[in-house]
């Protein structure tokens, strides 16, 4: 399963790149406008993102109509190589996912909530799904039964599209996606320093350390 930071925080994006599994970034215009400073704008922002991160990079217009999501996509484009443009899962975001990709623009359908509209982003031709896990969590009812759902229409039909879990909100989520053999999963920060944590690591790491340092001297080290 490929890992995904959710932010649009350089810092927390370039920490977590140093680990070496860091395969993508997914930003959204709340993730971009809680970064803003007034120093960079948005297009920088990207910019910085995607020269840092290898894989692919998401960022999602805020037009609703057909031509002008597409004239944002083709500006969000322009930004690198590595951009997925977010078209909501809406009529106007199905066609203009259609036409994206008749262009060559990579398109990540977004606000995904059932495997209703996962089979028309898939049919579409959206190279990435986003079903909102947390978000349904949210509203009492069941985000893996829905991503379970998603995944399952995909795989009947050998859509080429990848789902990719979003709204994680704890290790648990990441965890169950991975069961559940989702391509993808985009994560915030807290949740991906979680992934690491063990408290019996860092007991045995401690003990380790403390013997060989109290052993040194016979050890000839
Ligand atoms: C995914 O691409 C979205 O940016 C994100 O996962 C939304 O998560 P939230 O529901 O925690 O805002």
């Amino acid at each position: 399963m490929k890992l995904f930071l959710d932010t649009a925080n350089f810092k927390e994006i370039s920490e977590i790149n140093a680990w070496g599994v860091l395969d993508g970034v997914t930003t959204n215009p709340t993730l971009l406008a809680n970064e803003a400073d007034g120093k960079k704008d948005y297009k920088q922002m990207l910019k910085e993102i995607c020269a840092e991160v290898e894989g692919a990079v998401s960022a999602e217009v805020v037009s609703t109509e057909t031509e002008s999501m597409l004239s944002e996509a083709r500006d969000l484009a322009q930004i690198a190589e590595n951009i997925y443009v977010k078209f909501p899962c809406i009529p106007a975001g199905l066609a203009a996912t259609k036409a994206a990709r008749a262009e060559g623009i990579r398109v990540n359908m977004t606000l995904v909530f059932s495997p209703a509209q996962t089979l028309l982003a898939a049919k579409a031709g959206a190279n990435f799904i986003s079903p909102f896990l947390g978000r349904i969590d949210d509203v009492a009812s069941g985000g893996m039964d829905i991503l379970a759902q998603c995944i399952e229409v995909v795989k009947n039909y050998d859509f080429p599209s990848e789902v990719l879990a979003s709204s994680l909100r704890h290790p648990m989520h990441v965890v169950e996606a991975a069961r559940l053999e989702s391509d993808i999963a985009t994560m915030p920060f807290d949740v991906f320093t979680k992934l690491v944590k063990h408290p019996l690591t860092d007991i045995g790491l401690k003990r380790f350390i403390d013997d060989w340092n109290n052993a040194r001297e016979a050890l000839g080290a």
